[in-house]
């Protein structure tokens, strides 16, 4: 089952190929049933963040779902706004007690600059301060790997210049018709595994006429196809829904794209 593979990261630490989103589920019983419907359908992986206001939530769901912390992988955010070193130190240990755990497998930075932000400072320098946090909770065992989300090759690279440890991951908005080609490119010379947010175009993915002809054609439904390509296009997809029959359709990827249709669709 795809949802047990795993890519590895540059540090080792394999993650599972598929996360479940949980962006915009805010009610508490739309998040608790979610999240259990996607531990049924065999994701054992997931992925949250401060910003989404739903870790308390997940802390409940794997409460009353009894799994083992081990048996999964956890990634949260810190918030795009909170930035420093103290302040990312706080933030992270918010995040873990509202999860009810003691350790992440993966801590990214949510974005290079606060949502909204429209002013000209350059925020690298915080960015840096608040890597170094990072960097000092996974070298205490705190988290098993850290990254960034949002970040393009320029920031990338500054943040390499800067610190020690390269990120392990970026996670990016990348679907059918935005493969995100130079920035995928580059995160794969460096060894820096890219996860594919909104996977699905946050559902805009189903207006695609070429996506859904051709999911017809391998007799799947156009979420699994657009889900399965960025899979082939070795990035890690990450797709959010809150219907059980969505959920477990979402988990359902074993069948072959050729190449000659994965080429096409990246051309899209
Ligand atoms: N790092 C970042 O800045 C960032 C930004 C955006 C997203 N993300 C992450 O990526 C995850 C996914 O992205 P996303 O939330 O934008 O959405 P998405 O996965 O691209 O699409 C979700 C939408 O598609 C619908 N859907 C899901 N499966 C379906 C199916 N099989 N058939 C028909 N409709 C289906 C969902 O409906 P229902 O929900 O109504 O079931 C929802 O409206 C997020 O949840 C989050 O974890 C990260």
């Amino acid at each position: 089952m795809i949802l047990k593979e795993t890519f590895t990261l540059h540090n080792g630490v394999k993650i599972p190929k598929v996360g479940y989103g949980t962006w915009q589920i805010t009610d508490e019983e739309q998040c608790v049933n979610g999240v259990k419907w996607a531990l049924d359908a065999g994701y054992i992986h997931i992925d949250t963040a401060a910003a989404y206001q739903n870790e308390q939530f997940i802390r409940r769901a794997l409460q009353e779902a009894n799994v083992k912390r081990e048996d999964l992988f956890i990634t949260s955010k810190l918030h795009a706004a909170k930035k420093g070193f103290d302040v990312a130190i706080e933030e992270f240990n918010k995040t873990l007690e509202r999860l009810g755990t003691t350790y992440l497998d993966l801590y990214l930075i949510h974005a290079p600059k606060p949502w909204g932000d429209t002013s000209d400072k350059d925020w690298m320098p915080d960015n840096i301060e608040t890597w170094k946090a990072l960097e000092q909770l996974y070298r205490e065992g705190r988290i098993r790997s850290i990254g960034v989300s949002n970040f393009s090759v320029d920031q990338l690279k500054q943040l390499m210049a800067a610190t020690t440890i390269k990120p392990m991951v970026n996670q990016i908005r990348i679907f059918i018709g935005s493969p995100n080609r130079k920035l995928k490119e580059f995160c794969e010379k460096e060894n820096i595994l890219v996860e594919a947010y909104s996977p699905l175009a946050t559902s805009r993915i189903f207006n695609n006429e070429e996506v859904v002809k051709m999911a017809q054609k391998y007799g799947v439904t156009a979420a699994q196809l657009s889900i399965k390509w960025c899979l082939d296009y070795q990035t890690l997809p990450l797709p959010k829904s809150t219907h059980q029959k969505w959920i477990v359709e979402n988990s359902k990827l074993d069948f072959k794209i050729s190449k000659e249709d994965f080429e096409y669709l990246l051309s899209l």
